[in-house]
């Protein structure tokens, strides 16, 4: 990529004996906001604390606008690490809490004070800068948090699951606060999260990760509708994942010929439980669960497939547990994965 800003290569992260992350390739632009999404331990924060300076890699190579930063000690890159708790200075004040960074670096006088009332301004909290973090909600102790780290004009600006110990109302108004701020200043970010929905609402391109590598980079759209791997298609709601075999599904003891021909390169087969036919289609299938869910239902069936997940409106005639019901896989709607494991 020529634009590129950011860029690891080959990045591999330990822990003594322990490797964390191997070789990680990642090409981040400017003004980029990634998220990187992945399960508990996979090496999102590994990751983050490498570029921040805080981890020395065991092998391979960090730059970062044009230098090579691999040795460059924390405190010389410009890298902003904001962390799920923030920690700000319970004693002092909302202003001095994001003028504390600046006043280290030197700055101060009018310089100081432009930049940490346009800080403040910048995340909304203007009519706030006299109070302590004692006086705020979680939300906007969290603003204070990236306002802290924003002013000091970070190249890039880290986030690990900064949302993660809000409620759910907070982390909704966070995240559109955090896209304003970003498209606003242009600062390229990068934003860890186990949400998916999170990272598909925020990011402009989302990594999945998984055991310390990149299973799929990609738009959230790509990510969401083109799952390239089992598991990446199983974490964003595919929840019928198949392998296939010759062009057949592999079901536990079967190999099961679909209808028309699978697409070539496909190493297997994902549906939604949206995507689930009930009612038609050449498959059996017997009721085990059903729940409401609003304005779906959800079936568990038991088929000769395996367990089958399907969804329709709920305001279709329901299925009672025990009833046998036909349905189909359609093809066409299937996501063809192109790795299996
Ligand atoms: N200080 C450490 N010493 C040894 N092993 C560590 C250390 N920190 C992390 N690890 C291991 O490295 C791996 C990656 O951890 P990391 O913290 O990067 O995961 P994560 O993706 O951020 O997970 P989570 O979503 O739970 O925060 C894990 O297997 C973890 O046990
Ligand atoms: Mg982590």
């Amino acid at each position: 990529m020529s634009d590129t800003y950011l860029q690891l290569d080959k990045l591999t992260l330990a822990y003594g004996d322990t490797v964390a992350v191997k070789d990680l390739d990642l090409s981040i632009r400017k003004g980029e906001l990634v998220a990187l999404l992945g399960p508990s331990g996979c090496g999102k924060t590994t990751t983050m604390r490498s570029i921040a300076g805080l981890l020395n890699p065991a092998s391979g190579r960090i730059t970062l606008d044009g230098a090579d930063i691999t040795r460059v000690s924390a405190n010389k890159r410009n890298v902003g690490l904001v962390f799920q708790s923030y920690a700000l200075f319970p004693h002092l004040t909302v202003y001095e809490n994001v003028a504390f960074g600046l006043r280290l670096k030197g700055v101060s006088g009018q310089d100081l004070d432009s930049k940490v009332t346009a800080g403040i301004k910048s995340v909304g909290l203007a009519s706030f800068a006299a109070r302590k973090p004692g006086e705020l909600s979680g939300g906007q102790q969290q603003r204070v948090a990236l306002a802290r780290s924003m002013v000091m004009e970070p190249k890039v600006l880290l986030l690990d699951e900064p949302l993660s110990n809000l409620d759910a109302r907070l982390r909704l108004e966070m995240r559109a606060e955090l896209q304003r701020v970003q498209k606003e200043t242009g600062v390229t970010m990068i934003f860890v999260t186990h949400d998916q929905i999170e990272a598909l609402a925020l990011a402009d391109r989302i990594v999945v990760m998984l055991n310390g590598g990149i299973e799929q980079i990609g738009t959230p759209e790509e990510i969401y509708n083109k799952p390239v791997s089992a598991f990446v298609a199983d974490f964003v709601g595919f929840e019928n994942v198949f392998a296939l075999e010759n062009g057949k599904l592999a079901t536990s003891n079967s190999l099961v010929e679909l209808s028309a021909p699978v697409p070539q390169a496909a190493r297997g087969l994902a549906w939604r439980p949206r995507m689930v036919i009930l009612g038609s289609g050449p498959f059996q299938g017997t009721v085990r669960g059903t729940s409401f869910a609003g304005n779906v239902r959800e079936y568990l069936l038991d088929t000769p497939l395996g367990p089958i997940k399907a969804e329709v409106d709920a305001g279709e005639p329901s299925h009672a547990i025990g009833s046998a019901l036909s349905f189909d896989l359609p093809l066409a709607a299937a996501a063809p994965l192109s790795r299996y494991r």
